[in-house]
Protein backbone atom coordinates (compact mmCIF):
# COMPACT_ATOMS: atom_id res chain seq x y z
CA UNK A 1 0.00 0.00 0.00
CA UNK A 2 1.71 3.35 -0.82
CA UNK A 3 -0.61 5.17 0.89
CA UNK A 4 0.98 4.66 4.81
CA UNK A 5 0.26 8.23 7.08
CA UNK A 6 -2.88 10.24 6.10
CA UNK A 7 -3.64 14.16 6.49
CA UNK A 8 -6.92 15.70 6.50
CA UNK A 9 -7.69 19.51 6.10
CA UNK A 10 -11.02 20.55 7.87
CA UNK A 11 -12.59 18.85 10.73
CA UNK A 12 -16.41 20.05 9.75
CA UNK A 13 -19.01 17.32 9.41
CA UNK A 14 -17.20 16.19 5.69
CA UNK A 15 -13.58 16.60 7.41
CA UNK A 16 -14.60 15.10 10.98
CA UNK A 17 -15.90 12.03 8.95
CA UNK A 18 -13.36 11.26 7.04
CA UNK A 19 -10.67 11.44 9.36
CA UNK A 20 -13.25 8.58 11.76
CA UNK A 21 -13.11 6.23 8.45
CA UNK A 22 -9.13 6.42 7.84
CA UNK A 23 -8.49 6.46 11.48
CA UNK A 24 -10.91 3.51 11.72
CA UNK A 25 -9.30 1.87 8.96
CA UNK A 26 -5.87 1.85 10.96
CA UNK A 27 -4.35 4.65 8.87
CA UNK A 28 -2.48 7.26 11.65
CA UNK A 29 -4.14 10.71 10.50
CA UNK A 30 -3.44 14.37 11.30
CA UNK A 31 -6.04 16.82 11.34
CA UNK A 32 -6.03 20.34 10.87
CA UNK A 33 -8.13 23.27 11.58
CA UNK A 34 -8.19 26.86 11.64
CA UNK A 35 -8.91 27.28 15.56
CA UNK A 36 -9.16 25.22 18.04
CA UNK A 37 -12.45 25.75 18.57
CA UNK A 38 -13.11 24.12 15.76
CA UNK A 39 -10.83 21.32 16.04
CA UNK A 40 -12.60 20.44 19.15
CA UNK A 41 -16.37 20.16 17.81
CA UNK A 42 -15.02 18.23 15.24
CA UNK A 43 -13.15 16.14 17.76
CA UNK A 44 -16.24 15.73 19.73
CA UNK A 45 -18.33 14.59 16.93
CA UNK A 46 -15.68 11.94 15.72
CA UNK A 47 -15.60 10.86 19.77
CA UNK A 48 -19.68 11.23 20.06
CA UNK A 49 -19.87 9.07 16.49
CA UNK A 50 -17.97 6.13 17.74
CA UNK A 51 -18.98 6.02 21.30
CA UNK A 52 -22.72 5.70 19.47
CA UNK A 53 -21.38 2.40 18.10
CA UNK A 54 -20.23 1.25 21.29
CA UNK A 55 -23.24 1.65 23.05
CA UNK A 56 -24.67 -0.27 20.08
CA UNK A 57 -22.26 -2.93 20.44
CA UNK A 58 -21.34 -2.44 16.67
CA UNK A 59 -17.80 -1.26 18.04
CA UNK A 60 -15.58 -2.81 21.15
CA UNK A 61 -15.06 0.15 23.44
CA UNK A 62 -11.05 -0.82 22.92
CA UNK A 63 -11.74 -0.34 19.40
CA UNK A 64 -12.65 3.50 19.77
CA UNK A 65 -9.80 3.67 21.90
CA UNK A 66 -7.40 2.68 19.65
CA UNK A 67 -9.14 4.69 16.51
CA UNK A 68 -8.87 7.70 18.46
CA UNK A 69 -5.04 7.25 19.61
CA UNK A 70 -4.39 7.48 15.99
CA UNK A 71 -5.59 10.98 15.32
CA UNK A 72 -3.74 13.94 16.04
CA UNK A 73 -5.11 17.44 15.88
CA UNK A 74 -3.40 20.06 14.56
CA UNK A 75 -4.10 24.03 13.51
CA UNK A 76 -0.61 24.06 11.61
CA UNK A 77 -0.30 22.81 8.38
CA UNK A 78 3.26 22.13 8.78
CA UNK A 79 2.45 19.64 11.08
CA UNK A 80 0.71 17.90 7.85
CA UNK A 81 4.26 17.48 6.24
CA UNK A 82 4.59 14.32 6.38
CA UNK A 83 1.52 13.10 4.61
CA UNK A 84 1.35 10.29 1.70
CA UNK A 85 -1.63 11.33 1.02
CA UNK A 86 -3.54 14.72 2.13
CA UNK A 87 -7.30 15.35 1.78
CA UNK A 88 -8.72 18.31 1.47
CA UNK A 89 -12.65 19.26 2.87
CA UNK A 90 -11.87 22.76 3.86
CA UNK A 91 -14.51 25.46 3.14
CA UNK A 92 -15.95 25.27 -0.62
CA UNK A 93 -14.38 28.50 -1.69
CA UNK A 94 -12.13 28.22 -4.90
CA UNK A 95 -9.66 31.38 -3.64
CA UNK A 96 -9.56 29.82 -0.16
CA UNK A 97 -8.52 25.81 -1.47
CA UNK A 98 -6.16 27.00 -4.77
CA UNK A 99 -4.27 28.97 -1.45
CA UNK A 100 -4.22 25.74 0.55
CA UNK A 101 -3.09 23.47 -2.45
CA UNK A 102 -0.31 25.72 -3.71
CA UNK A 103 0.69 25.52 0.77
CA UNK A 104 0.44 22.28 0.44
CA UNK A 105 2.70 21.39 -2.48
CA UNK A 106 5.51 23.64 -1.17
CA UNK A 107 5.72 21.86 1.92
CA UNK A 108 4.80 17.87 1.29
CA UNK A 109 7.46 15.64 0.12
CA UNK A 110 7.59 14.76 -4.17
CA UNK A 111 5.45 11.62 -4.01
CA UNK A 112 2.39 12.52 -1.70
CA UNK A 113 -0.61 12.46 -3.65
CA UNK A 114 -3.12 15.98 -2.36
CA UNK A 115 -7.15 15.04 -3.19
CA UNK A 116 -9.88 17.49 -2.76
CA UNK A 117 -13.24 16.43 -1.08
CA UNK A 118 -14.82 19.27 -3.01
CA UNK A 119 -18.10 18.51 -4.79
CA UNK A 120 -18.04 21.28 -7.42
CA UNK A 121 -14.62 22.82 -8.00
CA UNK A 122 -13.04 21.67 -10.75
CA UNK A 123 -9.89 19.44 -9.64
CA UNK A 124 -8.02 21.07 -12.50
CA UNK A 125 -8.35 24.66 -11.32
CA UNK A 126 -6.59 23.08 -7.95
CA UNK A 127 -3.99 20.85 -9.64
CA UNK A 128 -2.76 24.11 -11.55
CA UNK A 129 -1.78 25.42 -8.12
CA UNK A 130 0.75 23.44 -8.01
CA UNK A 131 4.22 21.62 -9.44
CA UNK A 132 2.59 18.61 -9.07
CA UNK A 133 -0.77 18.05 -11.19
CA UNK A 134 0.07 14.85 -11.73
CA UNK A 135 -0.64 13.16 -8.11
CA UNK A 136 -3.78 15.97 -7.72
CA UNK A 137 -7.14 14.23 -7.72
CA UNK A 138 -10.53 14.04 -6.22
CA UNK A 139 -12.11 12.19 -3.24
CA UNK A 140 -15.30 12.46 -2.87
CA UNK A 141 -17.25 11.45 -0.43
CA UNK A 142 -20.83 11.24 0.73
CA UNK A 143 -22.65 12.71 4.31
CA UNK A 144 -22.92 11.37 6.72
CA UNK A 145 -19.83 9.58 5.39
CA UNK A 146 -18.72 6.75 7.90
CA UNK A 147 -22.36 5.69 6.81
CA UNK A 148 -22.19 6.27 2.76
CA UNK A 149 -20.50 3.81 1.10
CA UNK A 150 -19.52 5.59 -1.64
CA UNK A 151 -16.35 7.49 -3.08
CA UNK A 152 -15.56 9.00 -6.12
CA UNK A 153 -12.24 9.01 -7.47
CA UNK A 154 -11.96 11.88 -9.55
CA UNK A 155 -8.89 11.90 -12.43
CA UNK A 156 -8.51 14.97 -14.25
CA UNK A 157 -6.63 15.31 -17.69
CA UNK A 158 -2.86 15.41 -15.81
CA UNK A 159 -3.66 13.17 -12.99
CA UNK A 160 -0.73 9.95 -13.56
CA UNK A 161 -2.42 6.33 -13.28
CA UNK A 162 0.11 5.36 -10.39
CA UNK A 163 -1.88 8.38 -8.26
CA UNK A 164 -4.86 7.20 -9.64
CA UNK A 165 -4.72 3.68 -8.82
CA UNK A 166 -2.61 4.31 -5.47
CA UNK A 167 -5.78 6.82 -4.79
CA UNK A 168 -8.66 4.32 -5.25
CA UNK A 169 -6.46 1.23 -3.19
CA UNK A 170 -6.65 3.57 -0.82
CA UNK A 171 -10.36 4.47 -0.95
CA UNK A 172 -11.28 0.51 -0.92
CA UNK A 173 -9.02 0.41 2.09
CA UNK A 174 -11.50 2.31 4.02
CA UNK A 175 -14.21 -0.13 3.18
CA UNK A 176 -15.47 2.29 0.28
CA UNK A 177 -16.45 1.56 -3.03
CA UNK A 178 -15.40 3.30 -5.78
CA UNK A 179 -16.85 5.13 -9.08
CA UNK A 180 -14.29 6.42 -11.47
CA UNK A 181 -15.27 10.61 -12.45
CA UNK A 182 -13.96 12.50 -14.94
CA UNK A 183 -12.74 16.61 -13.54
CA UNK A 184 -16.20 17.56 -14.85
CA UNK A 185 -18.11 19.86 -12.30
CA UNK A 186 -20.74 17.94 -9.95
CA UNK A 187 -18.71 14.35 -10.75
CA UNK A 188 -21.33 11.31 -11.49
CA UNK A 189 -23.13 11.62 -8.67
CA UNK A 190 -24.08 15.49 -8.41
CA UNK A 191 -24.71 15.68 -11.93
CA UNK A 192 -27.41 13.51 -11.40
CA UNK A 193 -28.82 14.24 -7.74
CA UNK A 194 -28.50 18.37 -7.88
CA UNK A 195 -30.86 18.46 -10.76
CA UNK A 196 -33.48 16.24 -9.24
CA UNK A 197 -33.31 18.59 -6.09
CA UNK A 198 -33.55 21.52 -8.11
CA UNK A 199 -36.25 20.01 -10.00
CA UNK A 200 -38.47 18.96 -6.88
CA UNK A 201 -38.23 22.61 -5.42
CA UNK A 202 -39.57 23.63 -9.20
CA UNK A 203 -42.62 21.11 -8.84
CA UNK A 204 -43.15 22.75 -5.08
CA UNK A 205 -43.34 26.29 -6.86
CA UNK A 206 -45.89 25.05 -9.37
CA UNK A 207 -47.97 23.51 -7.09
CA UNK A 208 -47.65 20.30 -8.28
CA UNK A 209 -47.98 18.85 -4.34
CA UNK A 210 -47.14 19.19 -0.83
CA UNK A 211 -43.32 18.80 -0.18
CA UNK A 212 -44.47 16.02 2.29
CA UNK A 213 -46.20 14.13 -0.38
CA UNK A 214 -43.39 14.81 -3.12
CA UNK A 215 -40.85 13.22 -0.26
CA UNK A 216 -43.79 10.33 0.57
CA UNK A 217 -44.04 9.70 -2.90
CA UNK A 218 -40.18 9.10 -3.93
CA UNK A 219 -39.61 7.67 -0.90
CA UNK A 220 -42.38 4.80 -1.14
CA UNK A 221 -42.41 4.67 -4.94
CA UNK A 222 -38.44 5.01 -5.41
CA UNK A 223 -37.30 3.61 -2.46
CA UNK A 224 -35.06 6.55 -1.40
CA UNK A 225 -33.93 6.18 1.78
CA UNK A 226 -35.04 10.77 2.00
CA UNK A 227 -37.38 12.39 0.09
CA UNK A 228 -36.11 14.91 -1.72
CA UNK A 229 -36.92 17.86 0.11
CA UNK A 230 -35.51 15.86 3.24
CA UNK A 231 -32.56 15.58 1.61
CA UNK A 232 -32.05 19.19 0.79
CA UNK A 233 -32.42 20.25 4.03
CA UNK A 234 -29.77 17.37 5.19
CA UNK A 235 -27.22 18.65 2.72
CA UNK A 236 -28.09 22.53 3.05
CA UNK A 237 -29.62 24.49 0.95
CA UNK A 238 -27.14 26.87 1.09
CA UNK A 239 -24.70 24.20 -0.23
CA UNK A 240 -27.25 22.91 -3.02
CA UNK A 241 -27.59 27.04 -4.28
CA UNK A 242 -23.42 27.13 -4.25
CA UNK A 243 -23.34 24.19 -6.23
CA UNK A 244 -26.03 24.58 -8.62
CA UNK A 245 -24.69 28.14 -9.14
CA UNK A 246 -21.03 26.51 -10.06
CA UNK A 247 -22.87 23.63 -12.37
CA UNK A 248 -24.95 26.51 -14.53
CA UNK A 249 -22.18 28.37 -14.78
CA UNK A 250 -20.20 25.34 -16.29
CA UNK A 251 -22.71 23.73 -18.31
CA UNK A 252 -25.48 26.69 -19.15
CA UNK A 253 -28.79 24.26 -19.01
CA UNK A 254 -31.75 25.32 -17.35
CA UNK A 255 -31.92 22.59 -15.19
CA UNK A 256 -28.57 23.28 -13.41
CA UNK A 257 -30.40 26.86 -12.62
CA UNK A 258 -31.29 27.30 -9.13
CA UNK A 259 -35.08 27.84 -8.72
CA UNK A 260 -35.98 31.10 -7.04
CA UNK A 261 -37.57 29.11 -4.20
CA UNK A 262 -34.25 28.03 -3.00
CA UNK A 263 -32.42 31.42 -3.63
CA UNK A 264 -35.24 33.41 -1.17
CA UNK A 265 -34.85 30.92 1.37
CA UNK A 266 -31.21 30.76 1.88
CA UNK A 267 -31.54 34.75 1.75
CA UNK A 268 -33.88 33.99 4.88
CA UNK A 269 -31.64 32.36 6.52
CA UNK A 270 -33.34 28.93 6.15
CA UNK A 271 -30.31 26.43 5.57
CA UNK A 272 -32.12 23.31 5.89
CA UNK A 273 -31.00 21.23 9.47
CA UNK A 274 -27.84 23.36 10.22
CA UNK A 275 -29.86 26.48 11.00
CA UNK A 276 -32.68 24.77 12.45
CA UNK A 277 -34.94 25.02 9.70
CA UNK A 278 -35.18 24.41 6.34
CA UNK A 279 -38.39 23.08 4.43
CA UNK A 280 -39.15 21.69 7.72
CA UNK A 281 -38.51 22.50 11.07
CA UNK A 282 -35.98 20.82 13.63
CA UNK A 283 -36.00 21.75 16.99
N1 LIG B 1 -22.74 10.17 11.33
C1 LIG B 1 -22.44 8.87 11.53
N2 LIG B 1 -23.39 7.89 11.52
C2 LIG B 1 -24.66 8.26 11.30
C3 LIG B 1 -25.04 9.59 11.09
C4 LIG B 1 -24.01 10.57 11.13
N3 LIG B 1 -24.27 11.87 10.91
N4 LIG B 1 -26.38 9.65 10.90
C5 LIG B 1 -26.83 8.38 10.98
N5 LIG B 1 -25.79 7.55 11.22
C6 LIG B 1 -25.84 6.08 11.35
C7 LIG B 1 -26.63 5.67 12.56
O1 LIG B 1 -25.80 5.60 13.72
C8 LIG B 1 -27.13 4.30 12.15
O2 LIG B 1 -26.06 3.36 12.30
P1 LIG B 1 -26.37 1.79 12.57
O3 LIG B 1 -27.11 1.28 11.36
O4 LIG B 1 -24.99 1.21 12.70
O5 LIG B 1 -27.16 1.73 13.82
C9 LIG B 1 -27.37 4.44 10.63
O6 LIG B 1 -26.58 5.58 10.23
C10 LIG B 1 -28.82 4.71 10.32
O7 LIG B 1 -29.21 5.86 11.06
P2 LIG B 1 -30.63 6.08 11.70
O8 LIG B 1 -31.25 4.77 12.04
O9 LIG B 1 -30.51 7.09 12.80
O10 LIG B 1 -31.46 6.85 10.58
P3 LIG B 1 -31.83 6.40 9.14
O11 LIG B 1 -32.06 4.94 9.00
O12 LIG B 1 -32.93 7.33 8.79
O13 LIG B 1 -30.54 6.77 8.25
C11 LIG B 1 -29.26 8.20 6.92
C12 LIG B 1 -29.98 8.02 8.25
C13 LIG B 1 -28.09 7.20 6.84
C14 LIG B 1 -28.73 9.62 6.89
C15 LIG B 1 -30.28 7.89 5.75
O14 LIG B 1 -31.42 8.68 5.93
C16 LIG B 1 -29.71 8.17 4.39
O15 LIG B 1 -28.98 7.36 3.82
N6 LIG B 1 -30.07 9.35 3.81
C17 LIG B 1 -29.56 9.77 2.50
C18 LIG B 1 -28.20 10.38 2.67
C19 LIG B 1 -27.65 10.83 1.38
O16 LIG B 1 -28.24 10.77 0.31
N7 LIG B 1 -26.41 11.32 1.45
C20 LIG B 1 -25.73 11.89 0.31
C21 LIG B 1 -25.95 13.35 0.32
S1 LIG B 1 -25.23 14.12 -1.09
C22 LIG B 1 -23.62 14.33 -0.68
O17 LIG B 1 -23.16 14.04 0.40
C23 LIG B 1 -22.76 14.91 -1.74
C24 LIG B 1 -22.39 16.32 -1.48
O18 LIG B 1 -21.43 16.69 -2.42
C25 LIG B 1 -23.57 17.26 -1.56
Amino acid sequence: MAIQKVSVVGCGLMGSGITQVCAAAGFPVTVREVDETRLGRGMDSIRKNLARAVDKGKLKAGDMESTLKRIKGTTSLADLADADLVIEAATEDPPVKKALFQELDERLPKHSLIASNTSSITIMELAAATRRPDRVLGLHFFNPVPVMKLVEVVRTITTSDEAYADARAFAQALGKDVVEAKDTTGFVVNRLLVPYMLDAVRCLEQGLASKEDIDRGMKLGCGYPMGPFELLDFVGLDTTLSIAEIMFGEFREARFAPPSLLRRMVLAGFLGRKSGRGFYEYS
